[in-house]
């Protein structure tokens, strides 16, 4: 895989430009020069619209200051800023909250948590002068390599939407506008400029357009597009997708923003694509414009509307009528980072235990912590997701020495097992954590990452469990990683994921039973990398590619090639794969263990207006409080490639003390039952016999029930 050098040059370049921190605005300052000169009413934007020359439009179709709309001062329209939120608004000089990466807020099921981060980054939006917010990425993991899985919600289109419109309506209810990204089919870094993701009609509707379709139902204001092209097309241009499908199917009123340096032409995304060309004018030039007008006059209209559509959303937004910054919203406040450590806790997922987990509280211990984390948290992962505050995290050993105070803490990274002195260290103690894995230069945009952990991981891994039985493996990555050759060695395994400002904290919490896992996989696990059939398309030559080939973005498509990279495997993606064709995966897809035991019965299934109601209790019948992600997944009479064997189509994260139960419901609507027809270019009902299932994973299903869906009154 890709050289591990070319990734940290490339993450310096890239770090150039991400790491700048701009100044939050002064609030008087912003406010002095806020008078938007139209007032607030029902035809402002059009009144707008007809004071603006077509130049001053042409400059407000494309940014400026790298994350910005221009102001237009002549008319008292405020500049509008943008941010990334990956894991916390990045980019501005203040002490933000930085949260959990999206992979693991997703491997928390817990969709009220997502609608708290979501709101804690919109009032920090708010506090630092931010308007729109450069999230949520809702991509598919289709391939456990891509190098911003981290940055998305996972493999199931139905999860990643449910809790991406979590998190939209967080962020959106202080006001603050997201724009939900990459849309679409940018599934791995490797080439994204120049790789066209040929993708059969229905596949995209399944599996990779629904995540977008939930949120902006849901009123998500802004899309951003894709680096890719997707069939043939630039995404940032696609009539297809953001004409006919957002636009007209979807009734999407919001703006298109595309992603930074997207743009490949000037007329075709005039026409039938991104509303505005970030983060400045390379096609949106008033030069190129001009000259298409001259040409075809008849495109001032679609500057119109562009400059319509974005001022309805700040307007929409208030923005047009309020200080660029919010003097009273709070920023890195308690309140923040008790969300962020909530979440963190709650998205570890414990793979393995084997009696070693949770260590006894009050017992003196000896604890070390080896490896390449044993000095610091990777907090986050790269890219424009890095975020410089709180870098790099606190290390697990110093919150062990914080907190356990009767025990003895050593942290040894580099090559200890040289050394007679650390071998015994690790020999004599009661506990050994073994903390490896990825970091934001490892995991990022621009490159994909290798499956495998780095050697010195793995060898830190076998000799840490060859001196020391109670072995406990700490393990942080975006994604999926190759387990398989060591998985049997240490006692317990958890995965951390990339944790926030509170990894350390989250995973000493888990350590001591303080919180009792309750993380589900987002993602299944395979033995071997050559089991996911989306890889077998996988470029080969991603080793051998050079640097500048990487960097080389933007371009005349007619003059450079693009290479197509075919979703053959079409919906078999993740457990939609191993549970239809095989085969079996290391660890399936929502698995994740717990200190206690839940126990599922009393299942009800019944057929109402609503649709289909199911039901059924849980309890917690084991020997700690804990919580339960109730899966529920529905399974057509006959599976096969075009009819995955189940998907996920519910999911209830329940919170029981011990000797609890609750009564947990779900609801499927149509959309449950339909698949989509290319022919009729809609959704259709697939009546039969199903069985519905609920579970605690994808493979630990513990209630079944059947029922018999109806033909709908037109098929
Ligand atoms: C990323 C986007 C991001 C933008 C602005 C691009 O490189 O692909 O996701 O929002 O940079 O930082």
């Amino acid at each position: 895989m890709f050289n591990h050098l070319k990734r940290q040059i490339l993450q310096h370049l890239m770090n150039r430009y991400f790491l700048k921190l701009r100044p939050v605005p002064e609030v008087e300052a912003d406010t002095t020069e806020i008078h938007c000169s139209v007032p607030p009413g029902p035809n402002r934007v059009d009144q707008l619209l007809s004071r603006m020359t077509m130049q001053e439009k042409i400059d407000y179709i494309s940014g400026v200051n790298g994350f910005s709309v221009r102001a237009v001062k002549r008319l008292g329209l405020p500049p509008v800023w943008m941010s990334d939120a990956t894991s916390g608004v990045r980019g501005v000089d203040a002490p933000v909250t930085v949260f959990p990466s999206p992979i693991a807020i997703a491997a928390t099921w817990n969709r009220s948590l997502l609608k708290e981060v979501g709101r804690s980054i919109g009032r920090e939006c708010r506090a630092t002068g931010v308007s729109i917010l450069l999230a949520p990425g809702v991509n598919i993991a289709r391939v456990p390599v891509c190098g911003r899985n981290f940055e998305y919600l996972g493999e199931d289109p139905f999860l990643a939407g449910v809790l991406a419109r979590s998190y939209v309506s967080g962020v959106q209810s202080e006001r603050v506008g997201v724009t939900v990204k990459h849309f679409v089919c940018n599934n791995s870094e490797f080439d994204r400029h120049k790789s066209d993701s040929i993708v059969d009609e229905r596949t995209l509707r399944e599996l990779y357009l629904p995540p977008f379709e939930t949120v902006v139902q849901a009123g998500a204001v802004g899309v951003m597009t894709a680096y890719n092209l997707v069939n043939g097309m630039y995404a940032s241009e696609h009539g297809l997708l953001v004409e006919r499908l957002l636009r007209q199917k979807w009734q999407f009123t919001g703006i298109v923003v595309s992603d930074w340096n997207s743009l490949y032409s000037t007329r075709g995304p005039l026409r039938c694509g991104v509303d505005i060309e970030m983060p400045g004018a390379r096609w949106y030039t008033q030069k190129s414009i001009q000259e298409l007008l001259d040409r075809e006059p008849e495109y001032a209209e679609r500057v119109d509307e562009k400059v319509r559509r974005l001022l309805s959303v700040f307007d929409n937004l208030g923005v047009l009528d309020r200080p660029v910054r919010d003097a009273d919203a709070p920023v890195g406040s308690l309140e923040h980072a008790e969300i962020a450590r909530k979440t963190a806790a709650e998205s570890i997922v414990l793979l393995k235990n084997d009696d070693l987990l949770p260590l006894e509280r009050t017992e003196r211990k000896s604890i070390v912590v080896v490896g390449r984390f044993a000095r610091y948290e990777p907090i986050g992962g790269g890219g424009s997701s890095f975020i410089k505050q709180g870098f790099p995290g606190v290390s697990i050993g110093q919150v062990l020495g914080e907190r356990a105070s009767a025990s003895s803490i050593e942290a040894i990274d580099g090559r200890w097992w040289r050394s007679a002195k650390s071998r015994a260290l690790l020999r004599d103690a009661d506990v050994v954590i073994a903390s490896v894995g990825f970091d934001h230069v490892y995991e990022s945009e621009s490159y994909d990452r290798q499956w495998e952990l780095p050697r010195y991981d793995l060898r830190v891994i076998h000799e840490a469990c060859r001196l020391n039985t109670n072995t406990v493996v700490v393990q942080h990555a975006g994604g999926a990683v190759h387990m398989a050759p060591w998985v049997a060695l240490p006692k317990a395994v958890l995965q951390c994921w990339y944790l926030g400002q509170s990894s350390a904290e989250a995973i000493v919490d888990i350590l001591f039973g303080t919180v009792n896992p309750s993380g589900r996989l987002p993602v299944s696990y395979a033995y071997e990398l050559e089991h996911y059939e989306s890889m077998h398309a996988y470029p080969a030559n991603f080793d051998s590619v050079s640097l500048a080939r990487v960097q080389g973005g933007q371009g005349d498509p007619e003059k450079r090639k693009t290479w197509l990279l075919v979703y053959g495997e079409k919906l078999m993606v993740g457990y939609r794969q191993f549970d239809t064709v095989g085969p079996d995966p290391l660890f399936p897809f929502g698995f994740g263990l717990n200190y206690t035991d839940f126990s599922y019965t009393d299942m009800q299934l019944e057929s109402t207006q609503r649709g289909w109601c199911i039901s059924c209790r849980i309890m917690n019948s084991g020997e700690y409080d804990g919580a339960e992600v109730v899966q529920l997944y529905i399974r057509p009479e006959v599976s096969s490639r075009e009819h995955p064997f189940q998907q996920l189509r519910g999911f209830e994260k329940v919170f029981l003390r011990q000797g609890e139960s609750k009564q947990v419901s779900f609801v499927l609507d149509e959309r449950s039952f339909c698949e989509f027809d290319e022919d009729s270019e809609s959704w259709v009902r697939v009546a039969g016999r199903y069985t519905v299932v609920l579970g605690s994973s994808s493979r630990d299903i513990r209630l079944t029930s059947t029922m018999v869906v109806k033909k709908s009154p037109g098929n």
